[in-house]
């Protein structure tokens, strides 16, 4: 028995169930402190459960947090401390850019970095517990939720997983300044089939354990204390009814000895879903899988006493949830310190202070990607006439909806951002959502002028939850303002604003550069202004390719290949495994993202042509900074196993380094390879090696063609 047992002995049934279910914060204040509000599941919240919750969701603010916690606590006869849970996604008042953004800097110290900062404003400000990181794998744009995540890579997002969770929680989630975290949305949710949200999944195991679930596991591994149950069913399955998934892979598997909550309202909708036919059989479906917390629906306070009396379900299972509810309090010093770091006066000194400013600022510049730079037109110069037009050339809506405590009136714009550092004209010619563009004011503005900067997007609800789409283009108006733009001639950069991989069109062709912005957060404007001056230069990768089409989705870099692979983009052979109207090829693949300077990369050396299990093979290329600015480089290294007992991705990215060098400079670029990195899934034994031919590819995006070939062979007897 745990260090709580007595304190749950204690407990009542329905003491135990309020402990165990999750209500919005709001319930406390919306009608004055101790009224509370019924749910959307059209169930009263009754004193009883009011006095007893165990946590709340979405509330935050020191002033706020500690009358709350006060009252809590003066209803509470056992004197268990309130949790406060909120989703702090890419910070709490100060914003990073979006993870999807935030993960193409391919750095994970700065992600955990800016989760440290989020942390830190969370903790002065009462919270606790954070629903990040969002670990899902995306490979399909049209599901908004992508901009939530770190892209299509299992190596990368396994990488940024850890990364969270250690800024979260430091060295453990009692220290000062640190808070819990928790990984979602298990599992899978990111595989939604169309890129609808909440739609269903179905994967393969090779898949699922390959590419899906590395990077939960990741955030286990680096200790968060949280895991939350995905909306949707795998393999037929809800997640959040699903034994298998809780029970098998994540407590015994990978001994994960943490709290599991469910999604908002996740565990009624166990009806809909055709798994349960009542609220007691959803209980008891989600009771039997692992879940316990259930947020935002009462089912458990509803039917768990009924299921425990009728031995359905056994007290033990609510006294196991209970206990680890109990520890993570506990973890957190709440039971010595109900307030935890609150902190009114530090609230005011740390909120969007200097430093966490600063580090916005540098994670925006980082994040941003290159994507195309014709003739060099950037960086632009001072000497140089610049028009500024577009919905976002002045908008300060540079978060997405993920935006927790932070403001837009808070937010640097591109044009609060350029205006001290360039000669330039505001134009907005539209509004981000109505109103015709006025095409003439932007034509004049862009013949005026010696470059056009051209600040396109979607507005901020067009992604993120239930911001699926199933057409990937800018809006028509804005498409019209950049036609107008174009027609006058001028060279024209275009900065996108935006919550996901978009369908470019011929703005792809037309325009001279663009440069991948994404939410770029509080100080948006000023990164990329530096940026675009060339005060520093682009050195964001993309982690979620860009398609051509719409009709390409699902895309991604490391798929499996066909019995009839295309023999190049202009292969026009009938019978392949291609489109007859669009390339298989993304417009700009997983890994791309240019910068001021030029590389170039020598052929690919091992250090053998034959590698043993306990060997560890060296792979290295010599690059060379070709241009005439300092620059950095990412060098990926992707691998491709060429034959075994089943078919294995055509590229697989297995390491990088991000490499500075000066004009002129060259460097020899060296990996190490072991047997780890060459093992992959097999049902029969898990992750395991098999003998046979590799390629090694070393260069600056997916679809490199720069290898060179080896051997794995047994360890000789
Ligand atoms: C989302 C979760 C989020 C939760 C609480 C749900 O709708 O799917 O990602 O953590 O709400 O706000």
């Amino acid at each position: 028995m745990g260090k709580f047992s007595e304190l749950i002995r204690e407990m009542t049934i329905q003491e135990k169930l309020a402990q165990m279910t999750q209500i919005m914060g709001d319930c406390f204040v919306s009608q004055g402190y101790g009224k509370l509000m019924g749910l959307s599941y059209g169930f009263d919240i009754p004193e009883e459960l009011a006095w007893n919750i165990g946590s709340v969701l979405g509330m935050g603010g020191a002033e706020k947090l500690r009358r709350v916690q006060d009252l809590y606590l003066s209803h509470n006869r056992h004197k268990i401390p309130l949790m406060f849970m909120c989703d702090i996604i890419h910070g709490y008042r100060t914003i990073f850019p979006s993870p999807l953004a935030m993960a193409c800097t391919w750095q994970p110290e700065l992600v955990e970095k800016s989760a440290r900062i989020a942390a830190k404003e969370a903790s002065v400000s009462g919270v606790t517990v954070t629903f990040s990181p969002m670990a899902d794998l995306s490979r399909d744009a049209r599901w908004g939720r992508s901009i939530e995540g770190t892209g299509e890579d299992p190596f990368l997002n396994s990488l940024y997983a850890a990364a969270f969770v250690r800024g979260y929680q430091g060295g453990g989630v009692g220290n000062p300044y640190q808070i819990a975290s928790c990984v979602k949305h298990f599992a899978a949710y990111g595989a939604a089939e169309g890129g609808r949200d909440y739609n269903t999944t179905s994967i393969g195991d090779y898949d699922l354990f390959e590419n899906y679930l590395p990077a939960y596991q990741a955030a286990v591994k680096a200790g968060c204390r949280l895991v939350m149950s995905a909306f949707n069913a795998l393999n037929g399955v809800p997640c959040t009814g699903n034994r298998w998934l809780f029970q098998d892979i994540l407590r015994k598997e990978w001994g994960f000895d943490g709290t599991v909550i469910t999604d908002c309202t996740a565990l009624y909708e166990l009806i809909p879903h055709g798994y349960s036919e009542t609220v007691e059989d959803a209980a008891a479906s989600a009771l039997e899988a692992g879940m316990e917390i259930e947020m935002v629906s009462t089912a458990f306070f509803q039917k768990g006493e009924e299921l425990v009396r009728s031995g359905r379900i056994s007290e033990r299972c609510l006294d196991e949830a209970v206990e680890h509810i109990l520890e993570l309090k506990d973890e957190l010093g709440l039971f010595e310190n109900p307030y935890k770091d609150l902190d009114e006066e530090k609230e005011k000194q740390l909120h969007l202070c200097a430093e966490h400013r600063a580090a916005a600022r540098d994670m925006a510049a980082e994040s941003a990607v290159l994507l195309k730079n014709s003739g060099n037109v950037l960086p632009l110069s001072r000497q140089q006439k610049i028009a500024l037009i577009g919905p976002y050339a002045d908008s300060q809506e540079l978060l997405d909806i993920w935006k927790c405590e932070g403001r837009e009136e808070e937010c640097v714009s591109l044009f609060q951002g350029l205006k001290d550092k360039a000669d330039c004209i505001l134009c907005p010619a539209c509004g981000l959502r109505e109103g015709a563009a006025d095409l003439a004011a932007a034509r004049k503005a862009a013949s005026q002028c010696d470059v056009t900067v051209l600040a396109l997007g979607e507005p901020p609800e067009m992604s993120a939850e239930a911001g699926s789409r199933a057409y990937l283009t800018l809006p028509q108006e804005q498409l019209r303002l950049a036609e107008a733009v174009l027609e006058t001639g001028k060279p024209t950069v275009v900065v996108l604003f935006h919550g996901r991989p978009l369908e470019l069109g011929s703005l792809a062709q037309k325009a001279d550069a663009i440069l991948a912005a994404w939410y770029p957060g509080t100080e948006g404007g000023s990164a990329l202004a530096e940026l675009l001056m060339g005060e520093r230069s682009p050195s964001g990768r993309l982690t979620m390719c860009f398609p051509h089409t719409v009709g390409q989705l699902p895309l991604y870099y490391n798929a499996l290949p066909t019995g009839r692979p295309k023999q190049g983009e202009q292969d026009e052979e009938r019978f392949r495994s291609r489109y007859l109207d669009a390339p298989n090829l993304p417009l700009y693949p997983f890994g791309h993202g240019l910068t001021y300077t030029s590389f170039s990369y020598s052929p690919v050396t091992l250090s053998a042509q034959v590698m043993h299990p306990a060997d560890v093979l060296t792979a290295s290329v010599r690059l060379r900074n070709t241009g005439d600015r300092a620059g950095v480089e990412t060098v990926q290294l992707y691998l491709r196993d060429m034959g075994g007992s089943r078919s294995r991705p055509v590229r697989m990215l297995k390491d990088f380094q991000r490499v500075a060098l000066a004009p002129g400079e060259e460097k020899t670029v060296q990996f190490r390879l072991g047997i780890e990195q060459l093992k992959y899934h097999t049902p029969a034994n898990g992750f395991t090696w098999e003998a046979g031919a590799f390629q090694v590819f070393i260069g600056p995006d997916a679809c490199t063609e720069n290898g060179a070939s080896f051997r794995l062979e047994p360890d000789p007897q």
